[in-house]
């Protein structure tokens, strides 16, 4: 496992790359373990993010059995980042997905699964699970926002934002990430948890949460594996200075030509950690 560093204002990337998606999901798993065991010496519940599509589809596999027995899923609370606005059993399914590979093979507690209902009328399903977090994700006092953060409305600037403890991310190969699209109206909300956004090419609706919750969480994972997703890598971490110790840094280059920011380009959480686990494949073009 080779890490880079970069060391970008209030953010710290680290990139750990894997040999294969198998390797990868060990690692994250290994993360998830230590980390949630850390956070839970010291608060009753962790709150776990996920996300959908191929790359997670096969790595929450692994990370289930690698995890089966060797985390407190009694004191999880597992939530979406997005859900597509399909019923449950629809092949589509983010949760339906994740109901395959990882809830049969592990035992946490119905009560502790925050499905988003993509069955549901979505404007109202956003709203739901907006309150349905707010009820079981502990706020944060506003934090600072990181260069590349959006600034947090003033509407929510009286409220704090629901904290994640750790949210795993996938990255589409034009940037996106959960069901934030570029150019989407719903990665400029910063005054909503929870979004309805439309998938670009399909109008597929989908319920996302937004770029502020992204933003507060303590721990952001991308999880980024195939070849397919070796430009777009290299796009968001393949740039690299020399630091003023001489080392080789990796600086995210949110656009290129001035074109806006991508929008995992904009996932900054300040003040905490993001993470990036390649296999070598998605990491190809970084030198
Ligand atoms: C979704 C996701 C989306 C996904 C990326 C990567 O519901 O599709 O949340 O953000 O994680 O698009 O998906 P692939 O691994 O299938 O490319």
């Amino acid at each position: 496992m080779r890490v880079g560093e970069q060391m970008d204002e209030m953010i710290r990337n680290n990139i750990f790359r894997f040999s294969d998606t198998r390797q990868l999901a060990g690692g994250v798993a290994l993360v998830l373990r230590d980390f949630s065991r850390d956070r839970l010496n010291i608060q009753p519940r962790f709150s776990l993010g996920i996300s959908g599509g191929r790359t997670p589809h096969e790595l929450l596999a692994h990370i289930a059995a690698a995890m089966r027995y060797d985390f407190p899923w009694e004191r999880i609370d597992l939530f979406w980042c997005d859900e597509r606005c399909v019923p449950p059993d629809h092949p589509e399914s983010n949760y339906g997905m994740t109901h395959d590979t990882l809830l049969q093979q592990v035992s946490i507690p119905k009560a502790s699964v925050h499905r988003i209902r993509g069955e549901a009328a979505p404007d109202a399903e956003a709203q739901r699970y907006a309150a349905e977090i707010r009820m079981h994700v502990p706020g944060s006092a506003i934090l600072p926002g990181g260069s590349g953060s959006p600034p947090v409305a003033t509407a929510a600037a009286s409220r704090s934002w629901p904290r994640f403890d750790c949210l795993l991310l996938g990255l589409g190969e034009d940037g996106h990430t959960a069901s934030l699209f570029p150019g989407a109206a719903a990665l400029e909300i910063t005054d909503k948890i929870c979004a309805v956004a439309k998938h670009p090419v399909s109008g597929q609706k989908r319920i996302t949460l937004t770029l502020p919750v992204l933003n507060h969480a303590r721990k952001v994972m991308f999880l980024v594996a195939g070849r397919s997703k070796a430009q777009i890598v290299r796009r968001l971490l393949g740039h690299t200075i020399r630091g003023a110790d001489g080392e080789i840094w990796r600086t995210t280059d949110p656009s290129e030509n001035g074109e806006a920011p991508l929008p995992a380009a904009r996932v900054r959480p300040a003040g905490s950690s993001l993470e990036w686990y390649l296999d070598d494949d998605a990491a190809a073009l970084l030198d």
